[in-house]
């Protein structure tokens, strides 16, 4: 498939797909709505295969393979991976395959990151396929390869967010998988899943708050940034946002309250 031609681009006015396996996207689609709320955004959170961290390589292919189709039909713009997971997973794979531009988020928080040249101790929490990829590692050792990136999955986290587990052990579940990212003294922590901002009241218990790293609004920066660049911003002064999820729309639509308020119950996809 031909790839999409910035250069004689006719369709500034085409949304922007943004794609999570829930609602943790809806941490980098606020960001996105704060710096530029002129945009048309369509928002799917897959809940229906989240989730994301406990699958394949091959599996996230194909799952990200029909959300691509879906935002395909809808001519979008752009798509947003607002998930770690599918950027370490499927990007490589799919990249050169669709008629839009597309944003993955661990390669572009990287990038930006990359210019501050006193990061050297990096820490990253992330789900189980993220850190099995060590996309985190590679990606900034690219711009800086004295850096050291200590990755830690934590396989908990996702599930206790999206299913509202409370009877866990915390010190178990949180406390553990930070002890070992502290052990390696960074300088900083990336949350390298979107869903994981949910949880800082109990992570701020075992270190400070300000050693982490929220990555969505270096990524909304990051694709503000370069669709200015590529004169792909939406010229009109009106945006929208539709939201989409492929089962269970109606707590979809509760769950999102943790990130965003959101107007509308998601349209119902069957992916
Ligand atoms: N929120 C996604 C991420 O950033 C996926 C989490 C999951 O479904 O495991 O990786």
């Amino acid at each position: 498939m031909e790839t999409f031609d910035n250069k004689n681009c006719t369709i500034n006015n085409a949304a922007i797909g943004v794609m999570d396996s829930g609602v943790g996207g809806l941490t980098v689609l606020k960001q996105l709505l704060s710096c530029c709320p002129q945009e048309n955004y369509i928002y799917f959170g897959d809940t229906k295969n989240l989730p994301y961290g406990e699958k394949t390589k091959e599996q996230l292919i194909e799952i990200v393979k029909e959300i691509f189709e879906f935002f395909e039909q809808k001519k979008v713009k752009a798509v947003v991976l607002a998930c770690n997971t599918t950027s370490a997973t499927a990007y490589e794979e799919l990249k050169e395959k669709y008629p839009f531009k597309i944003y993955p988020l661990i390669q572009s928080v990287a990038r930006y990151m990359s210019a501050d040249k006193g990061l050297l101790k990096l820490g990253v929490m992330a789900t189980e396929a993220t850190v099995k990829t060590q996309t985190y590692t590679k990606e900034f050792k690219k711009y800086n390869p004295d850096i050291e990136v200590h990755e830690q999955a934590c396989p908990m986290w996702v599930p206790i967010v999206e299913k509202h587990i409370t009877n866990y052990d915390e010190e178990h579940a949180i406390g553990d998988y930070l002890k070992n990212v502290l052990a390696f003294n960074p300088q900083k922590i990336i949350l390298g899943c979107t869903h994981y901002p949910y949880l800082m009241d109990k992570i701020s218990k075992y270190a400070p708050a300000e050693l982490f790293i929220n990555p969505a609004q270096i990524f909304a920066r990051y694709i503000i940034e370069d669709l200015k660049q590529n004169n792909l911003i939406n010229t009109s002064q009106t945006g929208s946002v539709h939201y989409y999820a492929s089962s269970n729309p109606d707590s979809f639509r509760s769950n999102a309250k943790m990130f965003l308020e959101i107007d509308e119950t998601p349209q119902l996809i069957e992916i």
